[in-house]
């Protein structure tokens, strides 16, 4: 009874489920997809007496990983975590990613970083040739963030993408705000003709905190196909 795209989300998260063993410390990322794999893991912690502890990457998943059970700590209590489940925008053959469709990409950045795998779940909608036709979440501290905007399109002219404009993301009528109290600029770039380098120029931008690119963090993508097949990529 679930849909072709849920049914996608469920079954690569079920299958990622095997990849946690008793005793991990693990980090649980955000999105739709990562919600089934928080789903998947409170079956496991209430049916199967699985011993997990868990470092989210958000309030949202803070609150979803609660309500199954999953007993929660910060990443400083863990320090370093075994491995870190998460979605992803988009996925290209060599395992980079674009990550913060959902505002929280500077806490998964970090958890995936502190994470001895980080294993990505998504349905096959999100495998791309080349990144960039999502667009590239920047995060940007509030405080002169049009400057910073300003300073991001013009460090883009120079550079192997198709598109340089950036949008601030909105909730309504006021700009969006993530769980660390900043911005998100939205790069619509189309195509990223060379992600690491984007990812180091950006990141050299005063008021740009971090962007979405995961360059060689992922090692394992786990795709769903709405029939249920489940294909491993590593
Ligand atoms: C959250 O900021 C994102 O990085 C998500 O992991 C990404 O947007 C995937 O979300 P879905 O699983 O909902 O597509």
């Amino acid at each position: 009874d679930l849909s072709p795209i849920d049914k996608a989300k469920f079954v690569a998260a079920k299958r990622a489920c095997t990849y946690v063993e008793s005793g991990m410390k693990l980090g649980l990322g955000t999105g739709s997809t990562a919600a089934w794999l928080v789903r998947c893991l409170g079956e496991m912690v209430r049916d199967d007496g699985l011993r997990v502890t868990g470092v989210p990457t958000s309030r949202r998943t803070a609150d979803l990983a609660q309500a199954a059970g999953i007993p929660v700590i910060s990443l400083d209590e863990a320090r370093w975590l075994d491995l870190t489940i998460d979605g992803a925008d988009e996925y290209d053959g060599a395992l980079n990613l674009i990550k913060g469709g959902g505002g929280a990409l500077l806490q998964e950045k970090i958890v995936a970083t502190a994470s001895d795998r980080m294993i990505v779940i998504a349905d096959i909608s999100k495998k791309v040739e080349t990144l960039g036709a999502f667009p590239l979440p920047v995060e940007v501290i509030p405080f002169g963030w049009q400057t910073s905007k300003a300073l991001v399109e013009e460090a883009l002219v120079g550079l192997d993408v198709m598109g340089t404009t950036a949008s601030l993301r909105m909730n309504g009528q006021t700009p969006f705000v993530t769980d660390e109290g900043n911005h998100i600029l939205d790069l619509h770039l189309t195509r990223i003709g060379n992600a690491r380098q984007l990812a180091l120029v950006l990141n050299q931008i005063p008021g740009v905190v971090e962007n979405g690119l995961f360059i060689d963090i992922c090692d394992i993508v786990i795709t769903g196909y709405g029939d249920g097949r489940v294909t491993v990529h590593d």
